[in-house]
């Protein structure tokens, strides 16, 4: 039976590029974990914004492939290597999408504005000085600036201009990007969220978080929710996953 996933030994890489590692697995987890949703879903535009190796959006096309007819796949990187890279790696899959080497999504909001119903972004999000954010090479992978924020906080307006009325948006973080906080951004854009993956590794604590537009939400939020009453409420709902997750 084909792989459902992108296989390690076809993943081209180069120094120059970030490797798949827990971040990108653990996305990819939430990914296999809402397959089903997915086809339902039945999207026709798929975006990753911040490929590198191509490991993901590969993976992203081979879950759907076969399953949703006629899907467009985008995938974007300011690294050009990692543009080569994840052509290299599509191209090993027999898989194709559009490598565009941008900025986010520069150049491609206007036309695509709310027409993408899936982005997915395991984004730069180690806290680091801000004078670290956006160097060229592979510092770029990682490098987040103050709180790892920088770049994720650029990507939460960008998303929400090119999602569609349906889109869900999934998005990497660690707990000192205080996940809370960016649920609670976005809460205040209309959009409800769930975590979907919580992984802690030796070196850090993974949350892989979903999003998508909730009217409703918006409204009851319009007339009653506080920001710390939701704020409560995500660690709540945090350590009620970590829980279940143990036993
Ligand atoms: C943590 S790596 C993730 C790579 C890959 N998606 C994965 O999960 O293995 C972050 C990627 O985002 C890219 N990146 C950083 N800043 C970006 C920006 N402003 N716009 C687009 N891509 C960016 C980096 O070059 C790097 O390839």
């Amino acid at each position: 039976m084909p792989s459902r996933i992108a296989e390690i030994r076809l993943v081209s890489s180069d120094h120059e590029v970030y490797e798949p590692c827990d971040d990108s697995f653990a996305l990819v987890d939430a990914l296999l974990a809402d397959r089903t949703n997915l086809i339902e879903h039945n999207p026709k535009i798929c975006m990753e914004i911040g490929c590198g190796s191509g490991y993901v959006i590969t993976s992203l096309i081979l879950l759907l492939k076969n399953e949703v007819p006629g899907v467009h796949f985008l995938a974007t990187d300011t690294n050009p290597i990692a543009a080569r890279v994840t052509n290299e790696t599509l191209e090993a899959h027999g898989v194709e999408a559009d490598v565009i080497c941008t900025d986010i999504a520069s150049c491609l909001e206007k036309r695509l504005a709310g027409s993408v119903d899936v982005i997915v972004v395991n984004p730069p999000y180690v806290p680091t000085p801000d004078y670290e954010v956006g160097m060229e090479g592979i510092a770029s992978a990682w490098a987040g600036g103050e709180n790892g924020r920088t770049v994720i906080d650029k990507i939460l307006p960008v998303v929400d201009l090119l999602l569609s009325e349906k889109g869900w948006f999934y998005l990497v973080t660690l707990t000192s990007n205080s996940p809370s906080e960016i649920c609670l951004l976005m809460r205040k854009k209309g959009y409800a969220s769930r975590i979907m993956v919580q992984r802690s590794t030796d070196e850090e604590n993974l949350i892989i978080l979903k999003f998508w537009r909730d009217k409703d939400q918006e409204m009851l939020d319009k007339e009653t929710s506080s920001s710390s009453s939701f704020l409560s409420q995500f660690s709540r709902s945090l350590s009620s996953f970590i829980e279940k997750q143990w036993r």
